[in-house]
């Protein structure tokens, strides 16, 4: 393992410099502000989405369909090819879905599992090839407090999809660890983006938050990116099959 992932000067930075990284879901949200924290601490990111990525929110887009394994072959091989190594993979890319059970068929369950899980493992898997090799790699899973809590109603694909990825974290955390690869998750609660205010239903962002949260209020993206700034950097160097709760509180009720 890597011996630079400890820090003894605690005047230190993130340790990021020249470290080479992918965010998926890039084009939003939590993918967007975590680009640009790891673009801020030194990293070269290259940031996927299904959408169009702004210019200047990382350092290279490219356009994929993560919920297609050979996409995600693809992404790890153009960064490989690019930058030569691979140090970080930060899994952001996700939907969500609003249906009801008795309406939820195999399409829909193929979709949401295809875009939320099955990604998150095919870019895990090809990620982990560089990283193992060169016994040093850091990967973060976004999960989501609906897979403690079955989430908002109406959206059971999606809990399901987020109870899937602590799994999936936990069985590669065990697996990489004598490589030098930690894998972690983020469990982000109600944040303030285009997805979590899509998922939203009630009279008022802000009194539903005030009245829900310990906390009392929603989380932004950068809080949680923050989370995963700390997991992919040398303060993280202990951390593997962790998962951590970025939700104010939440699940303290
Ligand atoms: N916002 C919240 O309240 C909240 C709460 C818990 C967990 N999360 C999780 O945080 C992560 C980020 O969510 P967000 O709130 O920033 O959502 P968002 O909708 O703002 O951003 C998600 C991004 O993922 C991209 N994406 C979706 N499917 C893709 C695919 N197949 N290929 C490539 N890109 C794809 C979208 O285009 C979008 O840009 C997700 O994993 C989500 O489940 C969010």
């Amino acid at each position: 393992m890597n011996p630079s992932h400890s820090v003894d000067d605690p005047g230190a930075g993130f340790g990021l410099d020249g470290k080479v990284a992918i965010v998926t879901g890039a084009a939003s949200g939590i993918g967007r502000a975590t680009a640009a924290r790891l673009v801020a601490a030194g990293a070269r990111v290259t940031g996927v989405d299904v959408k169009p990525i702004a210019p200047g929110a990382c350092d290279h887009a490219i356009a994929a369909d993560l919920a297609k394994p050979a996409a995600c072959e693809r992404v790890v091989d153009e960064v490989l090819a690019r930058e030569g190594r691979l140090d970080i993979l930060v899994n952001a890319a996700a939907i969500l879905r609003r249906v009801s059970i008795a309406e939820t068929d195999a399409a829909l369950w193929d979709e949401v599992m295809d875009a939320n899980l099955l990604s998150q493992f095919a870019m895990c898997r090809a990620a982990a090839r560089p990283m193992r090799r060169r016994r040093d790699g850091r990967i973060v899973n976004v999960s989501s407090t609906a897979a403690f809590n079955g989430g908002a109603d109406n959206s059971s694909v999606y809990a399901i999809s987020k109870g899937g990825v602590l799994a999936l974290t936990k069985s590669l955390a065990r697996q990489f660890a004598a490589d030098g690869v930690l894998v972690n998750t983020v469990c982000p609660g109600g944040i303030d983006t285009p997805m979590g205010r899509h998922g939203f239903t009630g009279p008022s962002w802000d009194a539903h938050f005030a009245a829900k949260v310990p906390l009392r209020r929603a989380g932004r993206a950068e809080e949680v990116a923050d989370a995963i700034l700390f997991l992919v950097s040398d303060w993280g160097s202990y951390v593997t099959g962790h998962t951590l709760d970025v939700e104010g509180g939440l699940m303290l009720r």
